[in-house]
C-alpha cells in the first residue's frame, strides 16, 4: 500500500456534498502525497518523447513533428503527451483506489458500489480510437485513463475556451495534480453548474448517441450532438465564467460526468508541464442504469447520503477555495 499524506481519512462534508451536486465539480487540495505523485511522475518520464529533457525546462515546448505519435496507448502531438499503456499497473491502481478518494466515492455512489479496477487488465488505448480519427473511449480500461501532460505553448496566448462534456458513459472523474500547475498552464477547467443543463438533453442518462462509420460512407461518424445541446453548450460559453483548476502537486478535483469542462490552454507564461493522473469511478451497476431513460430525478442512482445533502447557501470559505468568490458569481 502506498503511503497517505495522513493516516486519517476524512469524509466529504454535507456542504461539500451540496456544492458538488449544485456546481459538478469539487476541489480538494493536497490529497495525494509527494511521494507517491513522484513515482508517478518517474514511471510518466520513462515515456517521454526524445526531445524533452526532464531537468531542462528549455526543452519544455511543443513536441516536432518527428516524434508525433498517434498510438492510442502514448499518444504524442503538438503540445500533448498523453501515455496510457500502464494505465493497469499496480502504482497506477493504487493512486487510483487511495483509500481517500475511494471513501469519497463511495459517499457519492454508495458503500461497496464502485466498479473495482483490476490490476494487469487492458488499459485504455488497447483498443484504438472510439471511431477512425476519434478520440480513445475512456470506458475501455480496466484501471486509470492514464497520465496526461501538456506543454508551454505560446502560440495559444490568444486561444479561446470551448467546452465540450464526455461521450461515454461513466458516473464522475477525477483530475489528480501531480506537480505544480500554475493558472492558465494545461490545468483542467471546468464551467460550474452546467451538468444540471447538460443533463435533460440526452436521452439516455450517461452515453451520447454515437454514429457508426462505414468506409463508403466517410462523412458523418462520432458522436451525434442535438441542435439544443449545441445551443446550450453555446450559451454557458457566453454567460458561466469557466473555473481554471491550477493547483499544487496532490491536488484533485472531481467532477460529474455531464459536466462542461476542457483541458486547459497551457500558454506558456512558465516552463511548467501540466501532468495530471485521470481516472472515472463507475457504479457496479452502470450496465443497468444506462439502459433507463434519463431519470426525472437527477441523483436516482446515487447514494443516500448525496441525496440528503441539500445546503443550498454555501460558506465564503468553501465558496472561495472552489474559486467561485463568496457571490458564486461564476455559478448558475
Ligand atoms: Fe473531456
Amino acid at each position: 500500500m502506498i503511503p497517505t499524506e495522513s493516516t486519517t481519512i476524512t469524509p466529504l462534508t454535507t456542504e461539500e456534498l451540496a456544492f458538488f451536486k449544485q456546481f459538478g465539480y469539487l476541489i480538494k487540495p493536497k490529497v495525494i502525497n509527494a511521494a507517491t505523485c513522484n513515482e508517478l511522475l518517474d514511471l510518466m518520464w520513462q515515456s517521454a518523447p526524445a526531445a524533452l529533457d526532464r531537468f531542462d525546462p528549455e526543452t519544455y515546448r511543443p513536441i516536432p513533428k518527428t516524434e508525433w505519435s498517434s498510438d492510442s496507448l502514448r499518444f504524442i502531438q503538438g503540445d500533448k503527451w498523453q501515455y496510457r499503456a500502464f494505465g493497469t499497473d499496480q502504482p497506477l491502481i493504487n493512486a487510483m483506489t487511495h483509500p481517500q478518494l475511494w471513501q469519497w466515492g463511495e459517499q457519492l455512489l454508495g458503500k461497496g458500489n464502485l466498479r473495482a479496477p483490476t490490476p494487469g487488465g487492458e488499459p485504455m488505448g488497447s483498443k484504438g480510437p472510439a471511431w477512425p480519427g476519434g478520440p480513445v473511449d475512456p470506458q475501455n480500461t480496466e484501471g486509470v485513463r492514464g497520465i496526461y501532460a501538456t506543454l508551454p505553448n505560446p502560440s495559444l496566448q490568444n486561444a479561446q475556451d470551448g467546452l465540450h462534456t464526455d461521450g461515454h458513459p461513466f458516473h464522475f472523474s477525477w483530475v489528480c495534480l501531480l506537480e505544480d500547475c500554475p493558472p492558465e498552464s494545461g490545468a483542467f477547467k471546468v464551467w460550474p453548474g452546467s451538468h444540471q443543463r447538460f443533463y435533460p438533453l440526452f436521452p439516455m442518462p450517461y452515453d451520447q448517441t454515437r454514429i457508426p462509420f462505414y468506409d463508403h460512407l466517410p462523412s458523418h461518424k462520432g458522436i451525434l450532438h442535438p441542435t439544443a445541446y449545441l445551443d446550450e453548450v453555446k450559451a454557458v460559453e457566453i454567460d458561466t465564467d469557466p473555473v481554471d483548476v491550477w493547483g499544487g502537486q496532490g491536488d484533485v478535483v472531481l467532477w460529474h460526468h455531464r459536466l462542461g469542462h476542457m483541458a486547459g490552454h497551457h500558454k506558456g507564461h512558465q516552463a511548467s508541464i501540466r501532468q495530471a493522473l485521470l481516472f472515472d469511478y463507475n457504479h457496479i451497476e452502470l450496465d443497468a442504469m444506462r439502459c433507463e431513460p434519463t431519470p426525472a430525478d437527477f441523483w436516482q442512482h446515487w447514494s443516500p447520503e448525496l441525496r440528503a445533502a441539500n445546503v443550498t447557501t454555501f460558506s465564503d470559505a468553501l465558496m472561495s477555495a472552489q474559486r467561485l468568490g463568496a457571490t458564486g458569481k461564476s455559478g448558475p
